[in-house]
């Protein structure tokens, strides 16, 4: 879920303790907040948010920032009630293990985000190789256009080179939120899932508020869409995929060519330099 924009205004408190609630019920192994926790950024937003999500009975709840609550140096807040902005994760799966990699993208008082490149090598030595289980990255804003949104805005700054690092490491599932309407892109072998708004009015068109319930077995992943009250009665299909990624392309070049993250771009290659 994401979204759940703590704070005055359009804030529904009765939608995020449903959405709790349901979540309790299915008891999953992983809960994922995707960010815009707040309004502002405001501690004692944070603080009731935090009252809110320690409701939550799964063991493993990761949590990102959003820009929202990056705002008026909510950074700090977040870093007090939810721990480092930066995060890494491991959850017990059928398979294996699930490794769930939550990056800031976040920048004080500005809507768009950024990865930035002082994460690739973090990301790349969280993720490459790590064969246990699903590789799950959770990053707020949205790398790829959603649609029913308007005009594209406050999106990945970074999101070429993201996606580039993404497809190299394989990354299983990218868990998104910011634009407030649920959607799934499946390309190049990476799942971008995009949540709703958990627990506001702050939706698009005639999309309601909304969380996602993601299963993933051998074989397959599905996802369902729900509206926090609803339960499993309002649950309708939202995407489903082969556990293994489908992709039509092959692509040769290194990541180096594109997205150089440990040496200055106009050094000469390695090989000159020898
Ligand atoms: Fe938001
Ligand atoms: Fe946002």
């Amino acid at each position: 879920m994401s979204d759940l924009h703590v704070g005055e205004g359009l804030f529904r408190p009765e939608l995020l303790s449903a959405a709790i609630r349901e979540a309790n019920e299915l008891a999953p192994d992983l809960v994922v907040i995707a960010g815009d926790l707040t309004m502002e950024g405001y501690r004692n937003e944070f603080e009731e948010c935090k009252r809110f999500l320690s409701e939550l009975a799964c063991g493993h709840v990761v949590v990102a920032m959003g820009n929202h609550d990056a705002r008026n140096v909510g950074y700090r807040h977040f870093e007090d009630f939810f721990g480092a902005r930066d995060s890494v994760t491991t959850v017990a799966v059928s398979e294996g293990r699930a490794k769930v990699v939550a990056i800031d993208s976040t920048k004080p008082d500005l809507d768009e985000g950024e990865v930035g490149r002082e994460h690739y090598g973090w990301l790349d030595a969280e993720l490459r190789g790590w064969t246990e289980g699903p590789r799950i990255v959770v990053i707020h804003h949205h790398i790829l256009a959603v649609p029913g949104t308007g005009r594209d805005v406050n999106n990945l700054r970074d999101a070429g080179d993201v996606m580039a690092i993404l497809r190299e490491l394989e990354v299983d599932l990218v868990l998104s939120g910011h634009r407030h309407v649920p959607y799934v892109w499946s390309i190049s072998g990476v799942r971008v899932v995009h949540s709703g708004t958990v627990s506001t009015l702050r939706v698009r068109g005639t999309m309601p508020p909304s969380y996602n319930v993601i299963e993933i077995d051998a074989d397959e992943v599905s996802i369902a869409l729900r509206q926090p009250g609803q339960g499993s009665q309002g649950e309708e299909p939202l995407a489903r995929f082969a556990r293994q990624p489908v992709t039509t392309s092959s692509f040769y070049p290194e990541l180096e060519r594109f997205v150089r993250y440990d040496r200055d771009p106009l050094s000469p290659p390695p090989a000159a330099r020898a």
